[in-house]
């Protein structure tokens, strides 16, 4: 238990450690998703029936030539899809031959030990449906604005209140029929929306998913660093530019999908009082 908590912190402080070496350069993208796709091949082996896959979008055409690397060993396919359209509709476009069911879904500037990525996909596989990631977010009903108006809350709302309905697909598993429902269902005035404000296809996506299952995402613990802060998230402006997405796509669904919960999935292994 210590060995493997030791280990653990080992890991987190050698991330850092190269996350603070390559910061801005291609080989961090590199490098994360080497990660990634050695603890899910070693998942998807150990699960013989095998329902996990990866996949990586990237508009870094920089990092073609780097696209396979051998690590432990062992040779890690990396294929990049490379698209014309600046749109980020785009990371959620179906994968035709996509040959398993998970999808582990990372923005570029987000890095955590592989040991949470395992973790994650266990609680996945018990509840296929649903959206399961480390970033939750909520909506509140803002009555200041009148009837059917809602806000939009950080992580400071939900930790103050213990409530969410989204988790941010900055990292987190969903099914890969979500995919081709974005592509198929999504109406195409978020869609336009989306491309033109360069901002909230996660939480589109959030509305997908809650609107197709009636039921809330799982957000489950596990360490997880932001690199850099040259994200949106950290311009002026943020919440009122996300409560304004959350707005338009409530009148385009002509409804509220999202569903709040106070659910967190934690890795009892890893907790000493309960
Ligand atoms: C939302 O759910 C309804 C009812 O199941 C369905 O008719 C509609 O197509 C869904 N909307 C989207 C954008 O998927």
């Amino acid at each position: 238990m210590r060995g493997s908590l030791a280990i653990n912190r080992r890991t987190v402080f050698k991330l850092r450690q190269i996350g603070i070496a390559t910061l801005g350069s291609v080989k961090i993208k590199i490098l994360l998703c080497g990660c990634v796709a050695l603890t899910l091949l070693a998942v998807a082996n150990r699960n013989r029936d095998g329902s996990s896959s990866l996949w990586g979008w990237t508009s870094d055409v920089a990092s073609l030539d780097r696209s396979s690397s051998p690590r432990n060993g062992r040779q890690v396919e990396l294929i990049f899809d490379i698209n014309k359209e600046d749109s980020l509709n785009n990371r959620f476009k179906e994968i035709k031959d996509l040959e398993t069911d998970a999808v582990f879904s990372i923005d570029d500037d987000v890095i955590f030990p592989c040991s949470s990525i395992e973790f994650a996909f266990t609680v996945w596989q018990s509840a296929p449906d649903t959206m399961v990631g480390y970033v939750p977010r909520m909506h509140w009903v803002d009555e200041t604005k009148g009837k059917d108006k809602y806000g939009y809350g950080g992580w400071w709302s939900v930790w103050w209140t213990g409530t969410y309905s989204m988790v941010l697909s900055k990292a987190a598993f969903f099914h890969k029929k979500y995919l081709k429902l974005y592509t198929d269902e999504m109406p195409a005035s978020i869609k336009e929306y989306i491309t033109r404000n360069r901002n909230c296809e996660d939480i589109a996506m959030s509305f997908l998913v809650a609107n197709a299952t009636g039921a809330p995402p799982i957000w489950v613990k596990g360490k997880i660093f932001e690199i850099g802060s040259t994200g949106i998230s950290s311009l002026g402006g943020h919440s009122e530019r996300r409560t304004q997405c959350l707005n338009k796509f409530v009148a385009e669904f002509g409804r509220m999908p999202l569903v709040s919960t106070s659910l967190k999935a934690v890795d009892s292994r890893n907790v000493w009082f309960w």
